[in-house]
This record gives C-alpha cells, structure tokens and sequence, in this order.
C-alpha cells in the first residue's frame, strides 16, 4: 500500500463512520478496526497514525471496551476522542473519575496553553460537551491543552510521544472549527502528506487487480447501471481490458432511456464487452398476478440469478466476479468482504456462485465511489444518479405489476426527476422517485368526471439510506410537476407528495 494509512480502533461510539469520512476528506486514507484489535492486526496496515474513537462505555463498566495498551508505545501518534481518551489516561497513570453520563451542552473551552493540536482556535469557544465521566488528572508527561468550568482536563497532550486527547467529538465543535482539529493531528502533529486522492487510489486498484488476475483468466461483471457496479466495472476494464465481459440484465423494470444510457455509456465511450440481456418480458410473465412485496423480490432476485448464470455459462469458464461492494457494506458485516443486507442484495447475485471475488470498492465510501468514477470519466449523470432498488420499478408499484402499469410509472417518474434537475435541485436529494399506489379517485378533466390513477411522490434526504428526511420541496417546484404529471402521463389525475420520514416510514413503499 503506497498511501499512508490511520487506523481508527472503534470503541463503539456512533461517530466513527462519520470521523472516518472527515479523516478520508482530508485526503488521508483510514480504515476501522474493531477496539480488541491485535498490534500485529493494527502494525500489519502500517499505520502512520491512530485514532481512538469515542464511545458510549464508562471505564468502571462490567463490559467496558478496551484497546491493547501497547499502542501506546509503538511510536506512532495517537488521537484519542472521548471515551478513548480516559482510557489513554487511565492507562498510562492519569486519573479518570467515573460519574454518571448526562446530557451534552453547550460549554465554554478554554485554550490553555499554546498548542499545535489547537492551532488557529481562538483562545475561547464554545463545545457541546456532556458532564459525564472525566479525565481529572492528566498522565505524567502531559499537558492540559484545554479546560471547561466543569472538566479540567478537556484536551490533554504529550509533544514529544506525540499521544493526543480530547474529550470531546471533533464534531461537537463550531462548524468553523470541525474538521481544523483533524487537520492539526494529521498534518502538523502526524506530519502525513494527504496522499489519498481518487487518482492514487485507481492507480493502486489498477495494479493490485493486475497482479490478481492472471494472463488467461476471465473476469465477468453484472452491470446494473447504478453506480457501484459502473465505478468496479471500469476499473477492472483499466487493468485487464477484454478480459473483462460484463452482464447487463435489463428486467425491463428500470427507470426510463436507462438501459439505453448504460449500453452507450460503456460500449461507445468505455469500448467495454458488454452483453445486453432483454428479460423484460420473462421478467413481467414471472410477476403477473403477484402483489406481495416480498414474493415479488423473492422472484425478481431468483430470475435475475438464472438469468445471469445463463449468461455467464456461454461465455465459457470464469474465473473472477467483480461485486461493487463498498466499505459500510462490509463494516455493517462486520467480517471484510462478506453479505450484503439481505433485503438490498436483492437485485444482485449471491455469493455462493462458483467464482472468486473482486470488489475493488470494499474499501470506499459512496461519496469516494463518485469522486472516483468522476475521474474515471464516467459521465455526471450516471456518477451522481440517485440509488436505485434492485428490484427496480416493481417494488414502486404497489400490487400487481403490469406492462401498462410500468410504463405509466417510468413516465410519471421521468417527469418528477426532470423537474428537479431543472430546478436544480438533484444533488441535494438522497433519493426521488414516483410511486404508483394501487388507488384510484375521482377527478375532472375538461368538464369530464374522471376516475384515474393517485401516483405518489417521494423524495428524501439521507446520509446513508438507513434513516431519512422527507424533502422540503419550494411547493412552486411541487406545483409544477404536479401539472406536468396530470397533463401529460395517461391515466393519471391525482398527485400526492409523500411526508413521512424514515422511521416510521421506509424510503421504499415496499
Ligand atoms: P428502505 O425502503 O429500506 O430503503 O428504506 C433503503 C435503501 O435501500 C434501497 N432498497 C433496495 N435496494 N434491493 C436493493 O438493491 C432491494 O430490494 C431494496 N429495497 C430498498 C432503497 O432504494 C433505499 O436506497
């Protein structure tokens, strides 16, 4: 690994995924190992630097969480964030006092003395710190950097081991100041150069694939169009080149010129092998008659596997398939490189096929996934397309999927995003699409009773897809494809705009 690396040991705090991000944005590459990480685990990334994460734990707890004390001594710095940080103190002879955890407030922090740690902070401001257990007394050798009315040790410092602490999250402090306390530790305190950029890491993807692939080995690759698999597929192309075919399953339930973008895309601007399979048809005589949700990702998942292993077969023998798993994939498996959740890997293929495994993204973010593929030159729109369920158009159809249903769909849906990007507002939204509930009412149109279809609309804001806000949309926008809707999609004369967040409600309406 040619990029210097942080390691951040989880000690179980919410943050860390966050804290991770906020470290990569800095250009510096860091990955997550669990708190009981082993110093030959920890010293066989060879880290430049490490982190220890806070975490909800109290040191006088029965199953307190706790890191090898080694650390310490390998020479390397360490910022410790929290809860690490009393047990840095405690475990190199400060004193920790245990009360019981409180809410967090607003608190005044002191700088205390001159510092690199604190570089550029005024002399005073304002953290959200929480009363709860304290560092009292700093470890021998150290020095307070920092202190509130009510905790006397709120940073604590070593110069020369170079071993950091605050108490509080990075997160806590004034916007201004969030990611200026990282920068600190990283590049004057760690002195790392911030070498991770989307270029180093292709240039390291390239080789490493290089160097797995042998001279006559083939590689396949489902392509769905998202762009997880678009990102994977073009690196793995970059490397090996033909070797590379990849499957494209069109079940004929995806989201309007889709297929038609993904096929351009990669045969005419990426020259890559592609094989394009038009399902739709077997796809929709499979779902006819089904509306139980999950019945019908039980037969869309099992029909794209077929299908995608009658694909495959022709091709002759295969040795490697490339998956776009990504890192909170394989953070929330908790063991590198295994399952997806159940319900989002429908749409996708099962492990358990008869072929090694490339995931050249297993350890990116999405937001490094778009940066690279920007600089792979995949086009903006399909880098930056809102996610899209494997199952497709099918769980956005509430009942029955029919061909006539279908269609009326994609089009409603074609209108909704259009408005949004011409209002410019597609990058602030996690997710839009419209729904088609099975519900029909009453309207007029052109002095005629009408009674048509309801197509709902939702749009979310999200950082990851596992809680979500609904979209505050400017209602002109609203009213706008509204009307566009009613007027030009067929069977269609109510709009409804979908107000719940994630929980209670899911993103999906099935
Ligand atoms: P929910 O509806 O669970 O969705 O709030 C969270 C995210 O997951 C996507 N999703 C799926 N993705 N197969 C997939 O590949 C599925 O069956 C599936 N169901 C939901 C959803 O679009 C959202 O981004």
């Amino acid at each position: 690994m040619k990029h210097e690396t942080v390691v951040i040991l989880d000690l179980g705090g919410s943050y860390t995924q966050l804290l991770a991000r906020r470290i990569r944005e800095l250009k510096v590459y860091c990955a997550i190992l669990p708190h009981h990480a082993s110093l030959a685990q920890i010293q066989a990334l060879q880290p430049k630097a490490l982190v220890l994460s806070g975490g909800m734990k109290s040191l006088g707890d029965q199953d307190a969480l706790t890191v090898d004390p080694q650390i310490y001594r390998l020479g390397l710095p360490v910022l410790a964030i929290g809860y690490g940080m009393q047990l840095m103190a405690n475990a190199l002879g400060g004193v920790v006092r245990a009360t019981a955890p409180r809410e967090s407030s607003p608190t005044s922090l002191r700088i205390a003395v001159e510092n690199n740690l604190f570089a550029g902070f005024e002399q005073e401001l304002t953290v959200e710190l929480s009363a709860g257990d304290r560092v009292e007394t700093a470890p021998p050798g150290f020095t307070v950097l920092a202190t509130t009315d009510r905790t006397p040790v709120a940073a604590m410092g070593n110069r020369d081991t170079r071993l950091y602490g605050v108490q509080f999250l990075p997160a806590a402090l004034p916007s201004r100041h969030e990611t200026t306390l990282l920068t600190n530790f990283l590049y004057k305190i760690a002195g790392l150069t911030g070498n991770w950029t989307p270029a180093a890491f292709i240039a390291d993807a390239v080789q490493q694939i290089r160097e797995t692939v042998g001279p006559n080995e083939q590689v396949v690759c489902g392509l769905s169009g998202g762009v997880d698999s678009s990102v994977a597929a073009v690196l793995v192309h970059q490397a090996i080149g033909d070797r590379l075919t990849c499957i494209f399953v069109d079940h004929g339930l995806l989201r309007k010129n889709e297929a038609k973008q993904v096929m351009e895309t990669f045969t005419r601007l990426f020259k890559m092998k592609i094989i394009q399979v038009d399902a739709a048809a077997a796809f929709l005589r499979k779902l006819a008659g089904v509306s139980d949700p999950e019945q019908k990702r039980k037969i869309i998942g099992a029909e794209f596997i077929r299908v995608f292993q009658e694909e495959a077969a022709k091709l002759g023998p295969i040795d490697y398939l490339v998956q776009g798993t990504l890192y909170t994939d394989v953070l929330e498996s908790g063991t590198a490189g295994t399952m997806i959740k159940s319900h989002h890997n429908v749409g996708g293929l099962p492990k358990d096929l008869k072929f090694k495994l490339i995931e050249p993204l297993n350890h990116l973010f999405k937001d490094e996934v778009r940066r690279v593929g920007e600089e792979l030159g995949i086009p903006a729109e399909l880098v930056w397309r809102h996610p899209f369920p494997g199952p497709g158009l099918a769980i956005r159809i509430l009942g029955e999927v029919t061909p006539e249903k279908v269609e009326l769909l994609r089009e409603a849906d074609a209108i909704f995003i259009d408005e949004i990007k011409k209002a410019g507002l597609y990058r602030d939204i996690w997710q839009a699409f419209a729904v088609l509930p099975d519900i029909r009412s009453v309207g007029v149109m052109d002095n005629q009773r009408t009674y048509a279809y309801t197509v709902a609309l939702r749009a979310v804001t999200s950082r990851d897809g596992t809680t979500a806000d609904w979209y505050r949309f400017p209602p002109e926008v609203l009213a706008r494809i509204a009307n566009r809707i009613v007027d030009e999609v067929p069977h269609v004369n109510r709009v409804v705009y979908d107000i719940t967040s994630k929980p209670p409600s899911t993103i999906e309406w099935e």
